[in-house]
């Protein structure tokens, strides 16, 4: 059974440049989430399977179950591309259908394919034909609209997805439009596969509410698990009745030096890695200090000795390191929009 907690299921959701094998290993550490995507698999003419994304399948040191996702249009290639991820141990693979970076769905990609029903169910039944494991899905509501909202849904239908992950905005909505979570309950109540909630999920109390309110299956979280890394493991704890683990500075800290350790590579230099970790830090920012102050001082921090100056100051320094860190981000904080999309 692809869905075993009895309760209800949590899934990482996919984030390019942040989901990798060093973030799975360490939201592992902490409490794995039920279900693992994988960042996606660029999908073109002659496209090979990206050996680092590959790595957070062949080494992940999770036993829970992790889809490939790709993203791509073209029938042939998705054919090609779904055949050599099935030598590998997957639980099966993920369509991307949302991602709302232009220079993806001007392509007719990602989150541009919700404007194309008739292409999905080619995409879909290619994919049907030849994945031994699970077909999957993770989409918006809608391109600009939900106009082909039903529509999509009948095909997910038809083809019998065996799962759906559903962003509740539309791609133009981006990242800070207000989700409308009313959207699940329509999939779920149409659907017969199972339906994960996605979009804004903060907090493990947050978790519980949305999916008694719209029924779904589970939970699927982005950046509030690179923010609160132990979200998975909170909501757990919340679903056997017990108080959930509270983070203090001083796990905050030990956090983002696990960080540091996990991102570097041998052939990295300084700068690619303070920007590579600051990538995280700009969600972590939003529950570490109210005034903005953290993030502030973390954005201009140019060198990893500085940027670990500013996370002490913040969250060892003065008797900090025994607060609790705040289980909601700080709502009038924002990460930079950079940092919220999936490019290339
Ligand atoms: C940095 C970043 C990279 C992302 N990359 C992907 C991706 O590769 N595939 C995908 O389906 N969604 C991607 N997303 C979207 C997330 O999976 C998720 O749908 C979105 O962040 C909303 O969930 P959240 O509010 O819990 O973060 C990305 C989001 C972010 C912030």
């Amino acid at each position: 059974m692809l869905l075993s907690n009895p309760v209800f299921s949590t899934a990482l959701a996919p984030m390019q440049d942040v989901t990798g094998l060093p973030f799975m290993k360490i939201i592992s550490g902490y409490g794995d989430p039920d279900l693992y995507f994988t960042e996606y698999f660029r999908v073109y003419e002659g496209s090979r399977l990206n050996p680092e994304i590959l790595s957070s399948i062949t080494c992940n040191p999770s036993s829970r179950p992790i889809f490939a996702q790709i993203l791509g249009e073209s029938v042939a290639e998705i054919i090609r591309v779904c055949k050599l991820l099935q030598v590998h141990s997957i639980e099966g693979v993920d369509l991307n259908m949302g991602c709302p970076a232009p220079r993806v769905f001007k392509k007719n990609v990602g989150g541009g394919l919700l404007k194309d029903p008739a292409k999905i169910k080619q995409i879909l039944l290619a994919m049907k034909s030849v994945i031994q494991g699970r077909l999957t899905v993770k989409m918006r509501v809608g391109f600009e609209d939900d106009s082909n909202f039903f529509e999509i849904l009948e095909i997910l239908k038809e083809v019998e997805v065996d799962l759906l992950s559903l962003h509740t905005r539309t791609v133009l909505g981006g990242y800070r439009s207000i989700p409308d979570h009313s959207y699940v309950t329509q999939a779920v109540n149409f659907l017969s596969c199972p339906v994960l909630l996605n979009g804004n999920v903060t907090s493990a109390q947050v978790a519980l509410k949305l999916q008694k309110e719209t029924g779904a299956a589970g939970i699927m979280i982005g950046r509030s698990a690179i923010r609160n890394p132990w979200i998975f493991r909170q909501i757990r704890d919340l679903q056997e009745g017990q108080d959930i683990f509270r983070p203090r500075m001083i796990d905050l800290y030990e956090y983002v030096s696990l960080l540091l350790e996990a991102l570097k590579k041998p052939d990295m230099n300084d700068v690619r890695l303070v920007a590579r970790i600051k990538k995280f830090l700009n969600f972590v920012g939003l529950s570490v200090s109210s005034d903005g102050e953290f993030l502030h001082f973390m954005r201009r921090a140019q060198t990893s000795k500085d940027l670990f100056a500013v996370c002490k100051r913040f969250m060892l320094d003065d008797g900090l390191s025994e607060t609790f860190v705040s289980l909601e981000p700080f709502d009038h904080l924002v990460a930079r929009p950079s940092q919220e999309t999936c490019s290339s």
